[in-house]
């Protein structure tokens, strides 16, 4: 097709020159004797514009048009166009294509509904701030190809039909048709292929790699997601960091412009949750917990008699404009984290006012006033309980909550940190004695930690860390246990049988017996990468064809139902409920 220049890229050099252009309609303003058209393609928008509008075919919004004309420099330039300088003005136009009203406006600003959105979803990627993002995602995508390419690593793929492991979260399962009643199962993460590779002697690995996970979803969360999935060999976790923040700076820069401060601050997991209530913590503004059981613990308060933790969440300036239903939500907030009985004092008149104020004495008043440095206003949230993990998370939450409502974050900061020193196990609620692995049970335990294996398996540490980017775990990985009986230990501590892990696992870990080297790796989730290098907090905007909330494709209406003679020809039967 004839076309001579990309719309979005004239320029003022251009001015004078006979050009041939093609596109969508985006808008376009009949003055009677002028006619304007917003010209749309791939690379922007330019201005056409004629003055015998009575001599060109009726054109309306999303048509497909070719227009040969002549490029002129505007008398009042629009700034707010890369091409405003200039236009376009039209000797002729063909309509190459006719559209329906679009269901909603193609622009950056809509007010349509996601679900509209996503039904219509060709439309929507239609919309410049959309197309963007996408396009931001594909140069994410070049430089980590780049970067591992000149690191020496090697892009493999692994098998997505799989035997079914327990990696946390359900799988998805694909029917055998030659096997009846056996299934297949989707990746959650190539985790145990690229640990073979390791073995396989291949040293670095990677894969854009797309994982399925039937969970349930939020909004940075899908039931199919990409991973910028990597393992070495031979390196220990500070060499696999320092390589890892490097090539997240050049994205840093090459993508926002940001100078990432290198080396990054590597925070340990309780020290992230003691004073910020989360294993993903936003440093950028400053509410921490405290841990107030020093003072409470000598309160009246029979509540927090044998609690093992007390602690606090001070908010500046929020005493008064807390009501009563507002500590309600907050209580229900907390309980989603398994903290119950949030419980609230305020600074008024530079002394404790709240009902609580009863248990405590003067004493104890002034004590927790000098031991938070509690200002005029100041509202400061507690609790207790006996989980550490619970305390934290439910009072983490509630500080995050605040942060959005105050507004304490700027758009466009980022804070870049890792999270390192990650417990090996998470005890079971309800089970004494029986742990479940706090990332995989292939994770290395701390060297110096592996004689509390036999003591003390809840204080474990492992080699396991995430990165953490604005509030948001953009990934995780963990040094892996290269040794045979340190394996069956960790399948012991999780309770599993001899029969259970030869089931499980036997296919993978009898490779260990052929010479494993020692290895880690990590994965970069890349939809939520995209999210914070684009501004959204949407993970549906970095994906081409995201599901909804409820795993539905709104356009295809995935999942749907099959016939008889599918399910037959894989040996299924549906139950009627
Ligand atoms: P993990 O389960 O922590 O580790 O996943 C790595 C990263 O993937 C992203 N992620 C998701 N993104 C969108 N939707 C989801 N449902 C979703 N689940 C996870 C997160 C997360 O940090 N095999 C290990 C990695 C390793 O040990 O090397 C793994 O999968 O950003």
């Amino acid at each position: 097709m004839e076309r001579s220049d990309r719309n979005g890229e004239l320029r003022l050099k251009d001015v004078g020159r006979k050009v041939t252009l093609v596109g969508w309609v985006s808008n376009r303003r009949n003055l009677g004797s002028l006619l304007f058209i917003d010209l749309r393609d791939a690379s922007g928008i330019v201005q056409l514009s004629s003055e015998h509008p009575d001599e060109l075919p009726d054109v309306r919004n999303e048509n497909v048009v070719q227009v040969k004309g002549t490029v002129r420099k505007k008398d009042v330039p629009n700034k707010n166009l890369p091409t405003g300088e200039i236009e376009v003005v039209i000797d002729e136009l063909i309509v190459i294509n006719k559209a329906e009203n679009p269901p909603f406006i193609i622009a950056d600003k809509t007010d349509a509904l996601e679900e509209t959105r996503l039904q219509y979803r060709y439309l929507d990627l239609r919309r410049p701030i959309m197309a963007n993002r996408l396009r931001t995602r594909a140069k994410i995508v070049r430089l980590f190809h780049e970067c591992l390419d000149a690191e020496g690593f090697c892009e493999i793929e692994t098998p997505i039909l799989n035997l079914a492991t327990p990696e946390g979260a359900r799988d998805y399962l694909v029917p055998s048709r030659l096997h009846h009643g056996r299934f297949y199962a989707l990746p959650q993460s190539p985790q145990l292929f690229k640990q073979l590779l390791m073995i396989g002697g291949m040293e670095r690995y990677y894969q854009i790699a797309r994982c399925f996970r039937d969970e349930d979803l939020r909004a940075d969360r899908q039931p199919e997601f990409t991973q910028v999935d990597i393992e070495t060999s031979f390196l220990d976790q500070d060499q696999i960091l320092t390589m890892m923040e490097k090539l997240l700076a050049r994205i840093f820069k090459e993508t926002v412009n940001y100078d990432v401060p290198l080396p990054l601050r590597r925070m340990k997991y309780w020290d992230a949750m003691d004073k910020y209530g989360s294993d993903k913590p936003d440093t950028r503004y400053d509410l921490f917990l405290h841990d107030i059981k020093g003072v409470m613990a000598k309160s009246e308060f029979a509540g927090f008699q044998g609690q093992e933790f007390i602690k606090g969440l001070v908010i500046p300036d929020k005493g008064k404009e807390t009501s009563r239903k507002k500590l309600d939500e907050l209580q229900l907030e907390a309980r989603k984290f398994n903290l119950k009985g949030v419980m609230s004092l305020k600074m008024e008149n530079g002394a404790l006012a709240g009902s609580f104020t009863k248990f405590l004495s003067e004493e104890q008043q002034k004590e927790l006033i000098a031991s938070l440095d509690l200002k005029e206003d100041d509202l400061l949230l507690f609790a207790s309980s006996n989980s550490r993990r619970d305390i934290d998370f439910g009072l983490g939450a509630l500080r995050i909550r605040f942060a959005k409502e105050m507004g304490l974050v700027k758009p466009g900061t980022y804070d870049l940190l890792w999270v390192v020193d990650f417990p090996m196990f998470d005890p079971i609620e309800g089970q004494p004695g029986l742990y479940s692995a706090e990332h995989h049970p292939f994770t290395r335990p701390r060297d110096e930690d592996l004689p509390l294996l036999d003591t003390k398996p809840e204080e474990v540490l492992a080699y396991a860390y995430d990165i953490i980017i604005n509030g948001y775990e953009a990934g995780g990985g963990t040094l892996r246990i290269y040794d045979h009986d340190t394996q069956w230990k960790i399948f012991k501590i999780m309770g599993l049988s001899d029969e259970d892990v030869q089931r499980k696992f036997g296919w993978f870990i009898d490779a260990f017996k052929y010479g494993c080297p020692p290895h880690g790796g990590i994965a970069f989730g890349l939809d939520r990468l995209c999210m914070i290098l684009t501004g959204t907090d949407n993970i549906r905007d970095v994906e081409a064809f995201p599901k909804n909330l409820q795993a539905v494709d709104p356009m295809s209406k995935a999942p749907g139902e099959v016939t008889t003679e599918q399910l037959d020809c894989v040996g299924i039967e549906i139950k009627k409920e």
